[in-house]
Parts: C-alpha cells; structure tokens; sequence
C-alpha cells in the first residue's frame, strides 16, 4: 500500500494545550489525514509544550517578550520556523498573542485560529463573562480563517452550547471547550481532505462532507 501524504500542521500555543491535545488524540487515528509536525509556543513554560514532546513532536518557545525588533521581527522569527518545520497549515491553538498583518499575508489561507464564542459576538478576551454579561441563552466557539482584523475572518465551523442556570464564566468555558475539541480535528479534516472553500464573500463552504457532520445537537442534554 502506497503510503498517503498527510496534511502537515504547526500548532501555536501560549497556554495548557488542550486544544493542541485534541489534535494530537485525533492524528493518533491511522486514517485521520492530518500530522503535527510542530509545536511552537510564545511562552517558555506552556503546559502544551510538553504535550507535544510527550508525543513526539519537535517542541519549540522563543520568548516574545523583549525580543529584538518588537513584533514584526518576531513573527518573521515564527514563520522562518514554521516554514522550516514544513507545516501546510498554521493552527493558532490558545496562541494569546496577536499576530502581525504580515503574519496573516505570509500565512493568507493557510491560518485558522479557535474562538470560545459565536462570533462575530464577543470578540477578544473575557468573552465568556462578556456572553453572561449580555445575557444570552446560547454560547459557543468559532473556528475561522485568520484575516488581519482580531477574531474576524471566514467562519468554517461552529458548535453552540446552552447557558444553564448558575454558570459562571469557568463553567460555561468548561462546556464551550468541550465542543472546541471536538469542532477542531473536524475541521482540519475536512481541510486536509480539500472540502473547505470560501467564495469572495468569506462565506465558507464544505464540499461533501458526511450529514452526520453538521448534526443538530443539544449539549445541555448530552451525557457528561
Ligand atoms: C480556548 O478556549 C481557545 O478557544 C482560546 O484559548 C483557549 C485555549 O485553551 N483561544 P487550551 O490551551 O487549548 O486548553
């Protein structure tokens, strides 16, 4: 049997990782079409990048904070690394840093990024106070292209969950992460299998993927 070129990743990182462990869970599938060929982090101390050693996978930091020549040097640092690693696609994972427009150019639809709300509401941080504070009945998370303008950009998937009486901002992040694991390797498949598009309006489109995808859930009343 021939062997099958599989979608290469770099994930970016500042913080536990979880995200970056769903992904790594699913490329762990003979037949998922993704691999983690980098971990790279802005934080020297991030829990993810010991995820990542633990399986395997090269694990790099370079500290941003007072790096020489500010922001653009920076990421020209990262993409040299990214670039060497020979990612296909640049999978900002909890990465808590902005990235500079060059950045986005260098990476121009080869760079997703996972929002813990139903965007275009509450972009930034604090998002999941922010969606108590406004007092609406479903929450949720975003995955989408990366444009230059913060937590903007194509949306390709989304998963909602119910606010139940008496959450707090922890509880309700515990839930939206839950579905963040299971909508990012969705996603990087169906991108890795070729079915996302985006047409020149930044609507999104996937191509063939099983219904079962795209299934209306509830979460509120799922197990667990
Ligand atoms: C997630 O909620 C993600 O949506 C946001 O930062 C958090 C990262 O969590 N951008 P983790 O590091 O993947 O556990």
């Amino acid at each position: 049997m021939g062997k099958v070129s599989k979608l290469k990743l770099a994930v970016l990182i500042s913080g536990g990782g979880s995200n970056l462990q769903a992904i790594i869970d699913a490329c762990n599938a003979a037949d998922y079409p993704a691999e983690i060929v980098l971990v790279f982090s802005n934080q020297l101390d991030a829990g993810g990048l010991e995820r990542g050693r633990k399986a395997g996978i090269r694990a790099e930091a370079i500290p941003h904070k007072g790096y020489p020549g500010g922001r653009e040097a920076y990421d020209a640092a990262v993409s040299t690394l990214i670039e060497e690693s020979g990612a296909d696609l640049v999978v900002l994972a909890g990465y808590l840093r902005l990235v500079s427009e060059s950045f986005v150019t260098r990476w121009k639809d080869r760079l997703i990024n996972i929002h813990p709300s139903l965007l275009p509401s509450f972009k930034g941080l604090h998002v999941h106070q922010a969606a108590l504070d406004a007092g609406v009945k479903f929450a949720g998370c975003t995955v989408h292209y990366v444009v230059p303008e913060v937590d903007s950009g194509p949306i390709i998937a989304q998963a909602v969950v119910s606010v139940l009486p008496g959450d707090d901002a922890g509880k309700l992040a515990q839930r939206i992460l839950k579905q963040e694991h299971r909508i990012y390797p969705q996603v990087i498949r169906w991108i890795a299998e070729g079915r996302v598009s985006v047409n020149d309006k930044g609507i999104v489109t996937v191509a063939d993927a099983p219904q079962a995808d795209f299934a209306e859930i509830n979460p509120a009343l799922e197990p667990g």
